[in-house]
């Protein structure tokens, strides 16, 4: 927005070798603009989010090497299920699931999802804006078939490749499947998909309900946002993780002049940990961002697997951005209701407060974003790696193969369950 340029020329001059590597990398980047903007942002987020997790784990890998930084931003919110197109009854449970139409003849996202109209009558300040849900979930989405940001061995097609290779549909419970290939063997990358919204927001409430999310030696997937002009417009990642991992990470990337302005858990009032640095720019700590893991082993992979899920709220408003995750059987009546109101929540996974990090500042225009990447700066980098909550065993040693791409290459079955199953994502916003 109003600084736009200003901030744009500040990242050329001054963004340091990595932000520079980053526009060198292909003039076909530079030609896409803002979206290629994003994509890096992403993809930064990325590597950054690996860094911190080594941190954590108090396995140093290399650093966080160059321009790869930290990506993905998952929401998962999710509120009940609701099988059901209709998007105005957002989170009435329909027990039995009804969409069962593959969206794959769908070939372009239409513009926008659906805008169903505000039914609260209760305190909540947010008003349904978007709700991505049924047999619709795919539109208002782009597919980003640009290479991977974050050197993955994977190849994001684009809607109707995917939809013909069974890597998109809608379940018989109305839910939307976002899957990696499993053709045995491939020779170069694996396909997989990545979506970004059409919608953007500058300040929301995003709500994802999901019953799965990938997991698995070699996987990382995300759920996250960006804006334009990254790391200008900022990034949220709402979930993410590598490999075998069972604790959600949520971080934000940012200009300089954001920090968390503590480290303590409690002086934040948080129940996650903060698991890197407290100054946010990801231009003065490798792409690093400020980490904050959860507490939770239910909150990321096979633990989030067998419960089924839950939601995953981001809320982005005057006094922060804050993030909460609700497993399957305790998500609040509100958020089920289509009425959310996180005065009642409790103390949230992750929370930047304004205080440290002013919100309408580092960040605006979001998209929200899904993806599963595989290998690359994060899963490939950590390939071997101990001590992460999850990886207590490497994933060299668990699959017997050194190399992450090997293995991705040759072992597609391994991938069955690196799929999101999801129930719906909405974006709420006051006005
Ligand atoms: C979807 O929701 C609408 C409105 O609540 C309802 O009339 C319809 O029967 C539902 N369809 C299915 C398949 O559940
Ligand atoms: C497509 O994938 C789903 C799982 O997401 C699976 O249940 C279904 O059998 C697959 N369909 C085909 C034709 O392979
Ligand atoms: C966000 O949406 C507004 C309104 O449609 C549009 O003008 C603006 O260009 C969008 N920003 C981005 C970064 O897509
Ligand atoms: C918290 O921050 C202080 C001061 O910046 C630092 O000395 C300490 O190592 C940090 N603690 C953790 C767990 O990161
Ligand atoms: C989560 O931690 C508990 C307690 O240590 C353990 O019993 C359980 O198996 C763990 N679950 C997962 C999915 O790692």
């Amino acid at each position: 927005m109003r600084l736009r340029t200003q901030l744009l020329l500040y990242l050329l001059v001054s963004v340091t070798p990595s932000n520079a590597s980053l526009f060198a990398r292909g003039p076909e980047r530079l030609l896409r603009g803002v979206s290629s903007a994003h994509r890096r942002a992403v993809e930064r987020s990325a590597a950054l989010a690996k860094d911190l997790r080594r941190a954590l784990s108090g396995v140093l890998v290399e650093q966080a090497v160059s321009d790869t930084a930290v990506q993905h931003v998952y929401c998962i919110s999710g509120t009940s299920l609701t099988g059901n197109g209709s998007s105005s009854s957002d989170g009435s449970d329909s027990g039995g699931g009804s969409g069962s139409s593959p969206a794959k003849g769908s070939g372009t996202a239409t513009a926008s999802g659906s805008s169903p109209s505000s039914t609260s009558t209760s305190s909540s300040p947010w008003k349904l804006k978007q709700a991505y849900q049924g047999n619709s979930f795919f539109d208002g989405w782009s597919f980003f078939t640009a290479s991977d940001p974050t050197d993955g061995t994977v190849e994001y097609v684009g809607q109707s490749t995917a939809a013909s290779n069974n890597l998109t549909s809608i379940n018989s419970a109305g839910h939307a499947i976002m899957r990696v290939d499993t053709t045995p063997k491939v020779s170069g990358n694996r396909m997989s998909v990545r979506i970004t919204t059409n919608y953007n927001y500058t300040g929301a409430l995003v709500v994802l309900d999901a019953v799965h999310m990938p997991t698995g030696c070699g996987t990382w997937p995300a759920f996250w946002s960006n804006g334009p002009n990254w790391p200008a417009g900022g990034e949220i990642d709402i979930v993410e993780g590598v490999n075998t991992y069972t604790n959600n990470q949520a971080t934000i990337h940012t200009n300089p002049g954001c920090t968390i302005p503590s480290n303590s858990s409690s002086v934040l009032d948080i129940t996650g940990t903060v698991v890197g640095p407290t100054n946010c720019a990801a231009a003065q700590t490798d792409n690093q961002g400020c980490g904050i893991r959860s507490n939770s082993n239910i909150s990321y992979g096979p633990g989030f697997n067998q419960i089924g899920g839950g939601v995953y709220a981001m809320q982005w408003d005057d006094n922060g951005v804050s993030v909460w995750f609700f497993p399957r059987s305790d998500i609040p009546s509100d958020i089920t209701d289509g009425s959310p109101d996180s005065s009642g929540w409790g103390t949230p996974m992750a929370n930047w407060p304004a205080t440290g990090c002013n919100p309408s500042t580092y960040f605006y225009q979001h998209s929200a974003i899904f993806d599963t990447t595989l290998c690359g700066q994060w899963a490939g980098n950590v390939w071997s790696d101990t001590g992460a909550p999850g990886q207590s065993e490497s994933c060299a040693s668990i699959t017997g193969t050194s190399s992450c791409s090997e293995y991705v290459q040759n072992n597609g079955a391994a991938f069955a369950d690196a799929y999101w199953e999801v129930g719906s994502v909405k974006i709420y916003q006051t006005s």
